[in-house]
């Protein structure tokens, strides 16, 4: 299959709605991250999906809608508490998990008794789906295991022979998922941080749980209260070690490292204090270190990066979703200096 990369047009808009509406897919732009989209309702269309990620089947999929209207057919109930978010963060990175209706297909679910949904802010992405005229189905449209696209190119990297289109609408802002709020138990849980921090939340929900497998590794036989805890992510090829040290530890390391004759990188905050060693500086604030994170773990790849050290990242406001993909990406080694 040959895949044609466009810019976001009227035209190309209208072209990705047909070809969905056909049982096509076509990945687009968020404000978070790339998505793989097919028609929501169409569960045969939604197994592609599937199929050209390599994604698990048990690995349920967001569904994503245009207006705030468009939410109570996807599910059982949406209570006070549920609308004072929405109107709060919709549109925005914040995905609500809920009790799902039978309007939804169970592909999209991968069999849960439950849906998440979200509505993007990214004027492309409501576009599509107004277009469509149905939600979205869309995971991140990365091969599994790989971390999410946050361009383009990077979506190409990944799907090109696999899909018919590719909307091209710039680098995403946000840069990390979205946030996925379970808001079908009594506790509202936090089950993946994102562009809405767990403090942004608290003011609407004062009890809420961030889930333990946010920032600590699944226990064996812990139930995965999403199944994207279960599987390994962001995962570059180069053996990431977290270290809680100072920059003159992590520069040791990297001589070390370096001395063993392997092709060794630090990812930091800022390249100043590490002198002439190869460093993936990703910004001044935890925001901005988010949005260039998967883009970095991409380029380390590139360059053939074997061993790479990283700083350790806060964990307030969005440092969460950074530490959270970080973690992740060095598969929970954190070392001390
Ligand atoms: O920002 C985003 O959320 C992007 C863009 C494209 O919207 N999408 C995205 O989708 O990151 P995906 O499939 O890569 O991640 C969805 C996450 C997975 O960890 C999945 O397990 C979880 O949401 N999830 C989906 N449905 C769920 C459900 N019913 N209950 C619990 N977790 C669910
Ligand atoms: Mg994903």
């Amino acid at each position: 299959m040959r895949t044609e990369l466009m810019p976001v047009t009227a035209a190309s808009i209208a072209l990705a709605a047909s070809l969905m509406k056909e049982g096509e897919l076509v990945a687009f732009p968020t404000e978070t991250v790339y998505g793989l989209g097919a028609d929501a309702l169409n569960g045969k269309a939604v197994l592609g999906i599937f199929a050209a990620k390599g994604r698990p089947a048990d690995n349920p999929l967001i569904a994503h809608i245009c207006d705030k209207a468009d939410l109570a057919p996807l599910v059982t109930w949406v209570d006070a508490r549920t609308r004072a978010l929405m109107d709060a963060f919709w549109p925005g990175p914040l995905t609500l998990v809920l009790p799902r209706s039978r309007a939804v297909p169970n592909e999209v679910c991968a069999g849960l008794s439950t849906v998440a949904v979200r509505m993007p802010s990214h004027p492309a992405a409501r576009m599509l789906i107004r277009e469509l005229g149905k939600p979205i189905a869309a995971p991140s449209a990365n091969r599994s295991g790989k971390p999410s696209p946050t361009t383009a190119q990077h979506v190409y990297e990944d799907m090109n022979g696999r899909i018919p289109l590719i909307l091209d609408g710039g680098p995403c802002g946000v840069g990390v998922e979205s946030t996925v709020l379970d808001l079908t138990g009594e506790t509202p849980v936090l089950l993946r941080p994102g562009g809405v921090t767990a403090e942004m939340l608290r003011e609407y929900l004062p009890r809420l749980r961030v889930h333990n497998a946010v920032l600590h590794p699944l226990a064996s036989g812990q139930e995965a209260r999403s199944p994207g805890m279960k599987y390994k992510h962001y995962a570059p090829q180069a053996a990431v070690t977290i270290v809680r040290g100072t920059p003159q530890q992590i520069a040791a390391r990297y001589d070390a490292s370096v001395a063993a004759g392997k092709k060794t990188a630090i990812l930091c905050a800022g390249a100043a204090p590490y002198g002439e060693r190869r460093t993936f500086a990703l910004g001044s604030d935890a925001g901005e270190m988010a949005s260039r994170l998967f883009a970095a773990l991409r380029a380390m790849d590139e360059e053939g990066i074997e061993v790479a050290f990283a700083e350790e990242t806060p964990t307030e406001g969005m440092g969460l979703a950074l530490t959270n993909r970080l973690l992740r990406a060095a598969g929970f080694c954190v070392e001390e200096g």
